[in-house]
């Protein structure tokens, strides 16, 4: 794989020393959906597929940047310090955000690069693709500047790229699970304060398989937002007669009693999701720790019922794919994962049921709405790293 990635290097930008290889991993989140905005907590951990970025100095200031995945859209050309939003550099705006959170910094590139991207994760499928970008771009430029920003400063300055220059107003948990991430673990973060804890995932005679509906999120962006804003009304309401910063901070009793105060309807169905969906998190983490996973895959499927039916964010595809996941024997918990319309779902399945799984929900998926799905059997990673090759 290296030794592909740096040949392709070489015919791309030409022979010379040898390219450095950094690479972010993907994410899948567990449990804990539309709540890291919402000061709540998250449950997700790092692939091991994701970015791979091959990097040499050049002796001038310009930048040349080629994704792989976008071989269509050619060689990206700018001036180290002309860090503006271009449309037509489409996927090179993600590295240009970073590059451009760290000259907020004060840190410049004293050399131009040639920078070849390649991504093993699907794109639009909910996994993080663009978040991978960013902690691939962060971590290299960090190093690169010999800079010791810290990890977690890394993440924020990601997810501030994606906010301010892409203008995708997306909470932390990406970049955070990207960033952080830990091989055969998943990390339970409290999106409010940042702390975090690392789960070890022991699951016993069961895998995750992630399933990709093959349906892309196009109008997640817009509705995404939307969200936000019907939960920042919600908790505007609520902070008439009540003292909380988020709606993280509600148990469910508290928002049983005051959701009255929210006026609209619908941002009152959107804030029951985030209360309820924060607490199923912390009760599901205990069930894992306690060995339970029954109990587990029981709030991984109630997680999809209130992002079906109260945040709406689900759609038919996904529907679809959980629905006949439930049916399938062996599936011990099945739900959505990432932002939702589209992407991909995650279930917990016994070993001796995968191949079943696959081949009976891809074609009945298939059936039923026209696309072909893709099944990935989950491999937990570590988060975003310089990978030394010998
Ligand atoms: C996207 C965002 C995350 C998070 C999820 C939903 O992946 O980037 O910050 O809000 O959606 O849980």
């Amino acid at each position: 794989m290296h030794t592909q990635l740096i040949n392709q290097f070489n015919e791309v930008f030409g022979k010379g020393t040898e390219p450095r290889i950094f690479f972010a991993p993907g994410r899948v989140n567990l449990i804990g959906e539309h709540t890291d905005y919402n000061g709540g907590h998250v449950f997700p951990c790092a692939l091991n597929v994701g970015t791979y970025c091959l990097v040499r100095e050049r002796s001038d200031q310009m930048m040349r940047l080629y994704s792989m995945n976008f071989e269509d859209k050619g060689m990206i050309e700018f001036q180290a310090d002309d860090l503006l939003y271009k449309e037509e550099h489409d996927w090179a705006n993600y590295p240009k955000g970073v590059l451009k959170e760290f000259s907020l910094k004060g840190i410049r590139l004293i050399h131009g690069l040639d920078v070849l991207f390649f991504g093993n994760i699907p794109n639009g499928a909910g996994l993080s693709s663009s978040a991978s970008i960013e902690l691939a771009s962060a971590v290299m430029i960090n190093e690169l500047t010999r800079s010791s920003i810290d990890r977690l400063e890394l993440v924020k300055m990601s997810q501030h790229a994606e906010n301010e220059f892409i203008g995708v107003s997306c909470g932390i948990m990406d970049q955070f699970a990207i960033g952080m991430g830990r091989k055969d673990s998943a990390v339970l973060l409290n999106c409010q304060t940042l702390e975090y804890q690392y789960s070890p995932l022991e699951l016993k005679d069961s895998v995750l398989v992630i399933s990709n509906t093959g349906k892309r999120r196009t109008l997640a962006d817009s509705k995404y937002n939307e969200r936000r804003s019907e939960c920042e009304r919600a908790l505007k309401n609520l902070q008439t007669k009540l003292d909380i910063h988020s709606l993280g901070d509600l148990t469910a009793e508290e928002f049983e009693e005051n959701q009255h105060l929210i006026e609209n309807e619908t941002d009152r169905k959107r804030a029951k999701h985030a209360v309820l969906e924060n607490i199923r998190t912390l009760q599901a983490v205990k069930k894992l720790h306690a060995g339970d996973e029954e109990g587990f895959g029981q709030l991984m499927n109630d997680s999809h019922l209130s992002l079906r039916d109260d945040y709406e964010v689900t759609g038919k595809e996904l529907d679809a794919m959980v629905e006949i996941a439930w049916k399938l024997p062996g599936v011990i918990g099945s739900r959505m994962t990432g932002a939702g319309f589209g992407g991909c779902t995650v279930s917990i399945v016994q070993k001796s049921a995968v191949q079943t799984f696959i081949s009976e929900a891809g074609a009945v998926y298939k059936k039923e709405t026209g696309l072909t799905p893709e099944f990935y059997v989950v491999e937990v990673g570590d988060g975003a790293r310089e990978i030394i090759h010998i």
